[in-house]
């Protein structure tokens, strides 16, 4: 198993350009499902989700070829509706298949996810909504059977917004006869480029973007090329290690109306900020101030950018809160940071971050893709040499995450 080894205290500066959004790959990936034929996605980040969900497509009887960015996918040959056991246990988008398969032929037998280190992550939600536009689910065995022989549009309220639970309805419902509606849908920038993929294709979505959405089922889609959006929380990571190393960092390829209340927060922390068209620039402050943070669904602070913030809080001048509302078990990044000497206390939901003037380098292990990103950041911070452990975490979002950082002067490196 690789690790990163970090010597930390070197200020970062320069231009960086992030990969496209894993979370709107995954979906858009799995809406080619609803065409027959080739399509190439263009902006395709090369991280192990992606694969993953390759592995996933191929394993249904699709054809895949990953050539830089570009994704080719030819869905001629789709002849088994089943997605494993052993590729959801490994990554929980794969239940994304779900939707599109049961619509476009009216069988699919899924893996349920099960729990996983950031909380239970229940699919209820899902269910439901499918169950709402005519499909009949069988759990047996751990894996949901679903059968439909023609969906048909329903209105459907979410209590609250699901990401994965709206993009699953919505690629049912693309295909399903009538009009279907919902509500309380996830706002969620990944959801609206997946509407955008849809919408080539020749689905009728209106409303992506706003929690009310509504989507008229029509009988086919083609296949469409579709260029993925600049990813967000890859973007947010980088903005976040410029800051707290006292960097002056560029991000070249994002989209800033993306990233309004993290900007905020940076803000809010003493972080100059700049944005242009396509590009933010944060230059760091000797030493953040805290503030207080609570994650929620978009427009609200992303909770997969609560750990890298909690890295920068971990040296800010006072006390800071973090509530975690949108996952219930996220905080496990916290226990290693604080090997790392930070002061950090768990109440329920909330973390109290007392800021401490330095951290020290330590070895941690990641427990999760974001909370990793959050022990690098703080690897970069830190007096001395910190090394991450089970890296794979890391590799499953961020595409040669050690490569960019030391572009940017980190000395940061990635050892067998
Ligand atoms: N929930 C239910 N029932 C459901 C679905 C969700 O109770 O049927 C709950 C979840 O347990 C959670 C809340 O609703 O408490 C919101 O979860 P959501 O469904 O929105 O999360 P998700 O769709 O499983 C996606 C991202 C996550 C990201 C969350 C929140 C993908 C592939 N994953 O997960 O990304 O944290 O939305 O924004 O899009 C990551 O990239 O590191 C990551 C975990």
């Amino acid at each position: 198993m690789d690790y990163i080894e970090i010597e930390g205290g070197v200020q970062l500066d320069g231009h960086v350009r992030v990969s496209g959004a894993k979370n709107a790959a995954l979906p858009i990936m799995a809406s080619l499902l609803l065409t027959t034929g080739e399509t190439r996605l263009h902006n395709v980040p090369r991280v192990r989700d992606v694969v993953t969900f390759g592995q996933v497509l191929q394993a249904l009887g699709a054809k895949i070829c990953l050539d830089g960015s570009e994704l080719i996918i030819d869905t001629t040959s789709i002849d088994r509706f089943e997605a494993p056991y052993d590729l959801v246990k490994t990554m929980r988008g794969s239940f994304l298949v779900l939707g599109p398969l049961l619509a476009r032929y009216g069988r699919a037998r899924v893996s349920l996810p099960g729990g996983c280190a950031i909380g239970p992550r229940p699919v209820n939600l899902h269910l439901k909504g499918l169950q709402a536009l005519g499909a009949r689910l069988e759990l047996t065995q751990g894996y949901v059977h679903a059968y439909a022989d023609q969906l048909h549009g329903a209105t459907i309220a979410f209590p609250f917004p699901t990401v994965t639970g709206t993009e699953n309805i919505m690629m049912a419902a693309v295909l399903a006869k009538g009009m279907t509606i919902i509500d309380n849908a996830a706002c969620e920038p990944e959801v609206v480029d997946l509407a955008e993929a849809l919408m080539r294709m020749g689905a009728r979505v209106t409303g992506a973007g706003s929690p009310h959405m509504v989507i008229e089922g029509v009988p086919r889609l083609e296949p469409a090329a579709h260029d993925i959006i600049p990813d967000r929380i890859e973007a947010g990571t980088f903005l976040v290690a410029g800051a707290m190393t006292g960097g002056d960092v560029t991000i070249d390829n994002c989209r800033p109306a993306h990233l309004g209340v993290l900007l905020k927060h940076l803000r809010a922390t003493g972080a100059a900020v700049e944005v242009r068209d396509d590009s933010v620039r944060v230059i760091g402050s000797e030493r953040a101030s805290p503030i207080n943070l609570v994650t929620a669904p978009y427009p609200g602070f992303p909770t997969d950018m609560q750990a890298q913030m909690m890295a920068l809080l971990t040296r800010a001048n006072g006390r800071s809160v973090i509530s975690e509302t949108v996952f219930e078990n996220r905080y496990m990044h916290a226990a290693e940071l604080s090997r790392m000497g930070a002061d950090i206390h768990l109440e329920g939901a909330d973390a109290i971050v007392m800021g401490v003037p330095h951290l020290h380098g330590a070895p941690v292990m990641a427990t999760d893709l974001r909370a990793s990103a959050g022990l690098v950041l703080a690897g970069l911070a830190a007096q001395g040499i910190t090394t991450v452990s089970r890296v794979y975490h890391l590799d499953r979002g961020y595409e040669q995450i050690e490569t960019k950082l030391a572009a940017l002067g980190a000395k940061i490196r990635r050892l067998p």
